[in-house]
């Protein structure tokens, strides 16, 4: 007889942790297969609804998520690229060859003034990641000045020129991208000292901050962010890292199996499924092992982790371009997403921006475009249900789990799966429960015990399938979409008791939100 799985959860809602920045909710967008050209930008010209090329469906959907902001142009490209191709009248824009992806030919008509329309439209804040591979430090110091600088000097003339009067604010500024692989195949020291060189001459004009963001790790390799730490702080022995970069990066990826494998985004196994789930949870291994090197040369977590490329990545779907990333996206994407959330939230002192990758059409994107058609994926979903995560301040959940874990896999491949994921927050009196069950097929019953306040006016979201590859698609475009969930009870309380019992039973594969006051 299969035993109940159950667990108990308890959290003082009274303490509030580290605030949940809402950068951790990023979006990135790379000139990449058909994330700008046909994702975001169709040109003017367009039937399909656009301002200025924007294609406005897309801006609509995104609004609704509340995006804090998008990482542009790359990834890969954003070490080839050169701004000044990409300004201008557009017809006199030279062309270049996007040798990372797919080997097309790029005309440069999204630039530097499209992209900061887009954020507009999107009420975004830009993340503009420079060129270090192939560019120069002039270019990018010249960069920054046209996009931020006031007054009457070359950049801003030029600017001018090309119609726009006032300063843009840009508050994220990426120092090259995987400089230890696309990005110029270089040593971890000699990037620092590149680093700290380009950061140099990003300065900051007169009403703009820059937060610069060196190139970090990709997975587990902590010397790559031990070589950036100690360019900021060479002996760890003060607590007032040298501020030439404000945030290091990492990128890491869930993969099912190796990079040459990677496997079908919906035709996978209940085995691929954990397998996969697990590598999303390792996510938590890896944050707790670079904050432990950042902690070494910054005990005060002045310098903040950005994980400004996560997500899945499977093999592209049959009769597309191999080069474009194009994946589908099912209800196990969305499980990776929740989870991740889960562990963004709990490390939310160090981890202070994160992106996933990527926006539309690529990777584990929130949407996908075919012609004028638009499909929200599963992980739209999730963004949208966690929106209230957003600056509020974590609470620690402390779970006790019994009969939650799953085994996978046999042999080497034999694993163990934490199947029960919960974070929680609370923003001006506003608690955002998020509970997670990775069971392929049972369900679980959660006990809360919400100490120090009183908990009203409960009400419950649930993101699920009748199949774990469950899956949206044009004609299709609502066979994954949250409904309203009624599966808890609030227990009675003797009177005079400060606290609220919960019992929340989760179907399996799910995702469930439950929103609350706490008094
Ligand atoms: O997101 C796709 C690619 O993955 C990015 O261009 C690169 O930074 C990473 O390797």
């Amino acid at each position: 007889m299969p035993t109940r799985r159950t667990a108990r959860a308890v959290v003082n809602v009274d303490l509030p942790g580290p605030q949940i920045s809402r950068h951790l909710y990023g979006h990135f967008a790379e000139h990449l297969g058909r994330c700008i050209y046909g994702g975001f930008y169709v040109g003017p010209d367009s039937d399909i609804p656009n301002e200025a090329g924007i294609r406005l469906d897309v801006v609509e959907a995104l609004r609704a998520l509340n995006i804090p902001n998008l990482r542009w142009p790359g990834g890969c490209f954003a070490d080839e690229y050169h701004w000044k191709d990409g300004i201008g009248p557009k017809d006199e824009r030279p062309t270049m060859i996007n040798t990372n992806w797919g080997d097309v030919e790029e005309n440069n008509h999204f630039g530097t003034h499209e992209f900061m329309a887009l954020c507009e439209l999107l009420g975004a804040e830009p993340y503009v990641n420079g060129n270090v591979g192939s560019g120069t430090v002039r270019e990018m110091s010249e960069w920054v000045e046209y996009l931020t600088r006031d007054g009457d000097n070359p950049m801003v003339r030029l600017r001018r020129a090309n119609g726009r009067e006032a300063p843009w604010r840009v508050p994220f500024w990426g120092i090259g991208n995987e400089a230890w692989g696309c990005g110029g195949n270089m040593r971890a020291e000699h990037y620092a000292d590149l680093a700290r060189r380009y950061a140099t001459y990003c300065r900051d004009q007169a009403g703009n901050k820059l937060y610069r963001i060196a190139a970090g790790a990709h997975d587990r390799d902590y010397a790559w962010t031990e070589a950036l730490m100690k360019a900021l702080n060479p002996l760890g022995c003060t607590n007032r890292p040298r501020g030439y970069y404000q945030g290091i990066s990492l990128h890491y990826y869930t993969l099912a199996g190796p990079w040459h494998a990677k496997g079908s985004a919906t035709d996978f196994t209940e085995d691929d499924y954990y397998r996969t789930l697990a590598a999303a949870r390792a996510m938590d291994e890896i944050l707790a092992g670079h904050s432990r090197v950042m902690d070494c040369y910054d005990s005060g977590a002045q310098v903040g982790l950005v994980v400004d490329e996560w997500g899945t990545w499977w093999d592209v779907e049959p009769g597309t371009n191999p080069g474009f990333l194009f994946q589908q996206n099912t209800l196990r994407d969305a499980l990776v997403a929740s989870v991740t959330f889960d562990i963004f939230h709990q490390h939310a002192r160090r981890v202070v921006m994160a992106n996933i990758a990527q926006t539309v059409n690529v990777l584990q994107a929130m949407l996908l475009t075919e012609g004028n058609q638009l499909v929200r994926t599963p992980t739209y979903h999730v963004f949208e249900m966690n929106k209230g995560h957003q600056d509020a301040h974590n609470l620690s959940v402390h779970l006790s789990t019994e009969g939650t874990s799953r085994a996978y896999g046999e042999g080497e491949l034999r694993g163990e799966l934490e199947t029960l994921s919960v974070s929680a927050s609370v923003k001006d009196g506003d608690l955002l429960v998020s509970l997670t069950n990775l069971d392929a097929g049972e369900p679980v019953t959660v006990n809360f015990d919400l100490r120090g306040g009183v908990v009203a006016d409960l009400t419950g979201r649930i993101l699920t399938a009748a199949a774990i590859d469950g899956h949206n698609r044009p004609g299709e475009p609502d066979a994954v979409v949250p409904a309203s969930f009624d599966g808890f009870t609030v227990a009675d309380r003797e009177a005079g008791a400060f606290g609220v019992g919960l019992t929340v039973e989760l179907p399996p594969h799910s995702f469930v939100t439950l929103a609350g006051r706490v008094g």
